[in-house]
């Protein structure tokens, strides 16, 4: 089996697992660096960690073009089954579910949530993403860096996608932090370069992680794609 990811820009991921394709956080009508059409993207499931628009994205009009399911937390999967999208999979940290291309669990993020009307939109979350094989993805969802993540990395995460811009999330320096925390064996920054806020040197930042940790990082530009 194997994984391939494409970063479609700020936190937008595509992955195909064994020909099941799964996008995480799809925002991509209004991303500047979006690199897929939401019109015709293929999807099977999508992974929303929390309610901020630049999240949610395109989630509703993928979904009811595609009937993918889509995965979230209780408050965001309600809002978006209101929106009129039929195949919805509401959750909280730790209660892991198979879903049969992989076993899925929320984390949690350090971040606010609301939804794009303002809706409550329940805590902000990471994903934990084991695939068959036992490949481990941990997605960290917009979030700061916290403790627990070194809970998270001896799990044995193979790939890290961890946001590095800062203002809303967690800047570089923090990100390090995170890398040293969760040890995994390769890291792909997102959430960076989007907005002038969020102006990041993604390979100098790769530099220092590769100076001061074990860990790989994996640069791509929007549409870039990689194999685990
Ligand atoms: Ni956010
Ligand atoms: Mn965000």
């Amino acid at each position: 089996m194997s994984i391939r990811v494409t970063w479609l820009g700020h936190a937008a991921l595509a992955l195909e697992i064994d020909g099941t394709h799964v996008l995480v956080d799809p925002y991509l009508s209004g991303n500047p660096l979006a690199a897929a059409d939401p019109a015709t993207i293929p999807t099977d499931y999508i992974l929303v960690t929390h309610g901020h628009g630049d999240h949610v994205g395109d989630t509703v009009s993928i979904a009811k073009r595609t009937d993918a399911r889509v995965i979230a937390n209780n408050e965001v999967a309600h809002w978006i089954a209101r929106q009129g999208v039929r195949n919805t999979h509401g959750m909280n940290p730790d209660g892991a579910v198979n879903f049969g291309f992989a076993r899925i669990a929320l984390t949690m993020a350090v971040h606010s949530s609301s939804l794009p009307d303002g809706s409550y939109g329940g805590q902000a979350n990471g994903i934990l993403l084991t695939a068959r094989d036992g490949t481990k993805l941990y997605l960290a969802g917009d979030t700061g860096v916290f403790a627990d993540m070194q809970r998270i990395g001896a799990k044995g995460i193979d790939l890290a996608v961890l946001p590095i811009g800062g203002n809303y999330t967690m800047g570089p320096d923090e990100a390090l932090e995170a890398v040293r925390l969760i040890a995994p064996r390769a890291v792909l920054p997102i959430h960076y370069n989007t907005f002038p806020l969020i102006q990041v040197d993604a390979a100098g930042w790769a530099q220092r992680v590769h100076n001061e940790t074990a860990s790989r990082v994996i640069i791509v530009d929007p549409g870039g794609s990689f194999t685990l």
